[in-house]
């Protein structure tokens, strides 16, 4: 099954790729989390990455097409993925899909999770992010079991840089003129599924998987 998660910052897609990645046992690939984890790491693409995210803007799509293509050629990949936060404009969704057709394949659904823009600015403001393993939960709606504390590796939970309040407004004003043409785009191919994003986590992880089929 190969997979795309569409929506706005915050809609849920980490949230939701985790559960299907573990229920259809693939590979969940976040663009957001490779550059953290590059940014955690001081790497060159961190640096370069950091100076985009910090201001609310997308990372320009050369440093991230060519990232995603390799990642997609791995063994871990070759039964299918789920794709969280890539593609984020029409040209990275043109390049997977000549990416995909020189590997002799394509898309099967692109996963749109809605929720209105109102919603939004809340939901950051209660997320929390770990440290270690990037797993995401929220004070109110998804809280660890130890505050402060991931349930997967014990490190660390934090605000991320991103979800101060200036800077997700600008996300969400990026996500609208950049991203969410990608809507159409897979419409138009055929591919794609919406669901209600204002549903709790559980709700909306039985509706992707009752359309997707087990
Ligand atoms: P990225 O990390 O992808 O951020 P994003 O798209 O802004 O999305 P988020 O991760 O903020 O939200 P989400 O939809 O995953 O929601 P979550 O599940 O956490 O990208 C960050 C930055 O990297 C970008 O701004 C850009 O600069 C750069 N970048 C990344 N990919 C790029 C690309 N392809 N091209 C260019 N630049 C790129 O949920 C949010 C909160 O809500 C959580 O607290 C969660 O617990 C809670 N929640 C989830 N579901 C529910 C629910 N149903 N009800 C109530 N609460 C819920
Ligand atoms: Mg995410």
């Amino acid at each position: 099954m190969k997979l795309i998660m569409l929506g706005a910052p915050g809609a849920g897609k980490g949230t939701q790729a985790k559960y299907i990645a573990a229920t259809y046992k693939i590979p969940h690939i976040s663009t957001g989390d490779i550059f953290r984890a590059n940014i955690k790491n001081d790497t060159e693409l961190g640096k370069k990455a950091k100076e985009f995210m910090d201001l609310g803007l997308l990372v320009p799509d050369n440093l991230v097409v060519d990232l995603v293509a390799d990642r997609l050629q791995q063994e871990d990949c070759k039964d299918g993925f789920v794709l969280d936060g890539f593609p984020r404009t029409i040209p990275q969704a043109e390049s997977l899909d000549s990416a995909l057709l020189d590997m002799g394949t394509k898309m099967d659904y692109a996963i749109e999770i809605a929720v209105p823009d109102s919603d939004i600015v809340s939901r950051m403001s209660g997320r929390r992010a770990c440290v270690g393993c990037g797993a995401t939960y929220h004070i109110v709606n998804v809280p660890s079991k130890v505050e402060n504390q991931c349930d997967t590796c014990n490190s660390g939970l934090i605000l991320r840089d991103d979800d101060k309040k200036e800077t997700v407004l600008k996300r969400l004003e990026i996500y609208h003129e950049q991203t969410r043409p990608l809507i159409e785009y897979y419409n138009n191919q055929g591919i794609l599924i919406s669901v209600d994003g204002t549903l709790t986590v559980k709700d909306i992880t039985d509706e992707i998987i009752k359309v997707l089929g087990v």
